[in-house]
């Protein structure tokens, strides 16, 4: 059973991609009464239209959780608009502590796929109230943020999204690293297919993403978060053995340590199976370097009561 805390658009866009892969029966977890209750029969009359034969339910009681092998944490306030991701670090640095609490408690051996925002802090907080082991915590924003700059891309060559292999390292913020030069169409990057104003216009673009679709509809993504968690529990419920961009605690990889940021993991059944040090040069290893030292300032922002 995968089990999905927090019943609001990511949460719940989540569950419907994830039943539309039939990977396994969810379970909706929100504190709100009956809210997840009926965010799951909506969505539980929307698999039986299409036949799929997987079970939704919704709860507020977190012990329904036990025995579930995967959990997604959407749980969080989202941001507004004009506001930074960094700007949520009190009011969710609480909610993380929390549901990390009910996580070591029902379901003290499942993999943790997390979301909420500012989200490289919230998993830091989270893999250190767990204490489990690094590979099954694990954070999603490198598949939103490669996913947009592969869409950005795109549009600029009159390609198809498919055929990119983008890559966009470190913070899931205003900070985050694209690549550019890693980024590649048949092992061409894109640095020898656009233009330098090209380029730039794409890696703006990709940082501005989710302040953008914030400003231009009052709220903040929760299809592309969705369908990119879709895809993140596919690879571990099949053991696909695939390899995404993701948040990570990192222990010496790229030269440090005792932080989470984004960078290229292999996942399997086990959560993170491998992390995979790219080929950086000079400038980049300076750009990297600055969106670490961005979450870094990020953790020290959460409270020092909560760590
Ligand atoms: C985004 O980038 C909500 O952080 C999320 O859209």
């Amino acid at each position: 059973m995968i089990t999905i805390v927090g019943a609001g658009r990511v949460g719940t866009a989540a569950a419907a991609y994830i039943a539309l892969k039939e990977l396994d029966d969810i379970l909706l977890i929100d504190i709100i009464p009956n809210k997840a209750a009926g965010e799951a029969l909506d969505l539980a009359h929307a698999a039986s239209i299409l036949g799929l034969s997987i079970d939704i339910r919704g709860t507020e009681n977190y012990e329904e959780m036990a025995g579930s092998d995967l959990v997604v944490v959407t749980a969080g306030v989202p941001r507004k608009p004009g506001m930074t991701r960094e700007e949520l670090v009190g009011v969710n640095a609480k909610i993380v502590v929390d549901v990390a609490e009910k996580i070591k408690k029902y379901t003290p051996d499942a993999i943790v796929l997390m979301t909420t925002n500012p989200l490289d802090p919230m998993l830091y907080l989270m893999y250190k109230k767990l204490g489990f082991p690094r590979e099954r915590v694990i954070g999603f924003s490198g598949v939103l943020d490669s996913g947009r700059l592969r869409y950005y891309a795109a549009k600029k060559l009159g390609i198809s999204p498919a055929d990119i292999n983008p890559v966009v390292i470190g913070q899931h913020g205003r900070s985050m690293f694209p690549v550019p030069r890693l980024t590649t169409i048949y092992g061409k990057p894109l640095t020898e297919l656009l233009s330098k104003e090209e380029i730039e216009e794409v890696v703006k673009e990709t940082i501005a993403a989710g302040a953008t679709i914030t400003k231009l509809r009052g709220y903040s993504s929760n299809y592309a978060p969705g369908a990119g968690l879709s895809l993140m529990v596919e690879a571990i419920k099949k053991d696909l053995k695939r390899i995404f961009l993701a948040s990570v605690y990192l222990m010496g990889e790229y030269g440090y340590s005792d932080i989470t940021a984004s960078v290229p993991v292999l996942l399997g059944k086990s959560g993170v199976e491998k992390i995979y040090e790219l080929p950086l040069n000079e400038e980049e290893k300076q750009l990297f370097a600055k969106s670490i030292e961005a979450i870094k300032a990020n953790i020290a922002g959460i409270p020092k009561e909560l760590l």
